[in-house]
């Protein structure tokens, strides 16, 4: 639920609440702390960008968010569900089934082809080889890739590469979708063809799409914009204070 005069997000309701998380990597000279108690909320039924300098916590902060790194303080809940205290297996399977993650490195398996590697997500989570390759199939060749479904990933471009990355997310159509700079290898309209098939996902009842980004290309499509900077959010913004955030960074 979102408050429209004010532009609040209620906890409750939220797609992701974030509150006070830290989380550091490595120890004594080595150590370096990510999230200095970061507050984060997403609503369900919105786009929203995530932006700041390289290094600030942006991937640290996803992460924590999809249930695949855990953290050292804080609370973390997604639709309703507290990840705290909950055991890594249930995670793991909660993870499964709502969540799909755009990695910023892609992380293809090469050992499979385009098929296979779109698969992945739909197998997990229970369906039948046949139709898990014929719906990956299908959203494969959405995303321009026709022909090409049989090939490995050391066999594409990075722009190609980084559309099976999109697919494999979106194949189980996950309730949460983050994606970790998903147009940085992109062409500009092939770029836009993306941000317009996030932003429908996005805009799909009882969903959420949260995306790093650093393209200003990107932010016109964003209902909710979070900066960060050094391991905390220096910014919320949305509405009339987006359109200022969006002119003064063209
Ligand atoms: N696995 C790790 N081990 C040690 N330090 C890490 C690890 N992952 C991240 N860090 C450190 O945590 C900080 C935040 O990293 P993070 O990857 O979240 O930044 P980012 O905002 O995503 O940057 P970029 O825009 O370059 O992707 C950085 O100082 C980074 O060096
Ligand atoms: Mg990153």
């Amino acid at each position: 639920m979102i408050t429209q005069s004010t532009g609040q997000i209620d906890a409750t309701t939220a797609a992701v609440s974030i509150r006070g998380v830290v989380k550091a990597f490595g120890t004594g000279d080595a150590r370096t702390v990510a999230l200095k108690g970061t507050d984060f909320t997403a609503a369900q039924g919105e786009l929203h960008l995530v932006v700041g300098p390289s290094g600030c916590g942006k991937t640290t902060l996803l992460s924590v968010a999809a249930g695949t790194l855990d953290w050292d303080e804080g609370e973390v809940s997604v639709f309703g569900t507290v990840l705290n205290n909950m055991p890594r297996s249930r995670v793991t399977a909660f993870r499964r089934q709502h969540v799909g993650f755009i990695f910023q490195q892609f992380n293809l398996i090469s050992t499979l082809d385009l098929v296979e590697n779109v698969s992945v997500p739909l197998l997990l989570n229970g369906v039948r080889r046949g139709e898990a390759e014929q719906r990956a199939a299908e959203l494969l060749q959405r995303l321009g890739l026709a022909g090409k479904e049989r090939k490995r990933p050391t066999q594409l471009s990075g722009g190609q590469q980084q559309r099976v990355a999109i697919a494999r997310a979106l194949v189980h159509s996950p309730r949460l979708l983050i994606a970790d700079e998903p147009t940085s290898a992109l062409d500009r309209e092939t770029g836009h063809q993306i941000m317009d098939i996030l932003s429908g996902a996005a805009r799909t009842p009882g969903r959420s799409v949260i995306i790093v980004t650093h393209d200003p290309r990107t932010y016109s499509y964003a209902d909710r914009l979070t900066e960060m900077e050094d391991g905390r959010v220096a910014g919320v913004y949305q509405g009339p204070t987006l359109r200022d955030f969006i002119s003064n960074h063209h």
